[in-house]
């Protein structure tokens, strides 16, 4: 169960949580269009805590938005300002934080004109997404027999509720068969991404990530990308096949519910020592350094909450 909180922040307003209630006919609920995120905020070394990269968080809430046809009924800042409330008012210092566009009721059918956009910011405590062992020692990961979307059947590069049905199938796939988490193949057969997560393989010093093609672009991948810049390990963002997680030497999920989750086992084969390897532990460390506000370099990732 979600742990509850006092408020969520509905239309605007704050209501208490177990009033934030839709309707029935509410749009989404039907069709599947609408755009969320998933945000962190942790607490900081000085005793402060900060959100994690929230400005990219909501410039891709709004570009998921754009790209469903939704006009959202805020600005950037009135977004980012719910979102900082929404903890503030729920006395959280570290949790996580899941804004969502949706359409509400009004009229049915796929072509409606007058439903209102509506938009919730609820936050919660969550701790590490496939768990605190998980982070530590490594998950075992199963290709599913569901590839992940093709790009013109839907948009991969928005956080689209309706693209989840997806990542939801092959999540039950792979748990069912006693996984934690799934790869998911592109329509040509290439790995593509984790149900809620992007990956990296690690082969000879070298690290490498699906192209953007048809993933979601992940704001932590992209922290990734950004710290073996800093760290100077060489990398390419390139497609691979799943023969190649096989023979990796180290692999790992990002997204900001799983962190930095490595991967000990993929298909039932060991991933190189069958523990977490330096390369990933590195960034692994920088990571959490970031978040925690422990690396000045990347303060400007922290919005940091008064
Ligand atoms: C399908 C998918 N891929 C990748 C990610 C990772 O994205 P991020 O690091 O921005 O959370 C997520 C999570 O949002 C996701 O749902």
């Amino acid at each position: 169960m979600v742990p509850k909180t006092k408020k969520i922040w509905l239309d605007g307003k704050f209501v208490d949580w177990d009033a934030a209630q839709v309707h029935v006919l509410s749009h989404t609920l039907h069709y599947g269009v609408g755009a969320f995120e998933g945000i962190r905020c942790y607490r900081t070394e000085d005793g402060g805590s900060a959100i994690f990269r929230l400005k990219e968080h909501v410039d891709r809430l709004f570009a998921s938005a754009h790209i469903v046809l939704l006009a959202i009924p805020y600005s950037h800042e009135e977004i980012c300002q719910a979102i900082r409330k929404t903890l503030a008012v729920n006395g959280l210092t570290e949790g996580y934080v899941r804004p969502i566009v949706f359409i509400g009721d009004g009229e049915m059918g796929l072509f409606v004109k007058t439903n209102p956009i509506r938009v919730a910011v609820a936050a919660w405590a969550w701790g590490a997404y496939l768990g605190e062992e998980g982070i530590k020692k490594g998950i075992r990961a199963k290709v599913s027999s569901f590839n992940r979307h093709h790009v013109n059947a839907a948009m991969t590069k928005g956080k689209i509720n309706g693209n989840y049905v997806n990542s939801v199938l092959a999540k039950w796939e792979v748990v069912k068969a006693g996984y934690d988490e799934a790869v998911m193949l592109d329509t040509e057969g290439y790995v593509a991404e984790g149900s809620g997560e992007n990956i990296f393989i690690v082969r000879n010093g070298f690290l490498q990530t699906s192209p953007l093609t048809s993933i979601l672009p992940g704001i932590t991948r992209d922290s990734v990308l950004t710290i073996a810049r800093k760290l100077d390990i060489p990398f390419k963002e390139s497609r691979f096949t799943r023969d190649e997680m096989y023979i990796a030497d180290e692999m790992f999920f990002t997204g900001t519910a799983a962190e930095i989750t490595p991967v000990r086992e993929v298909d039932d084969r060991r991933v190189g020592t069958g523990k977490p390897g330096p390369i990933t532990k590195r960034i692994q460390e920088a990571f959490f350094d970031i978040v925690r506000g422990k690396d000045a370099l990347f303060a400007h990732w922290l919005d940091v909450l008064k």
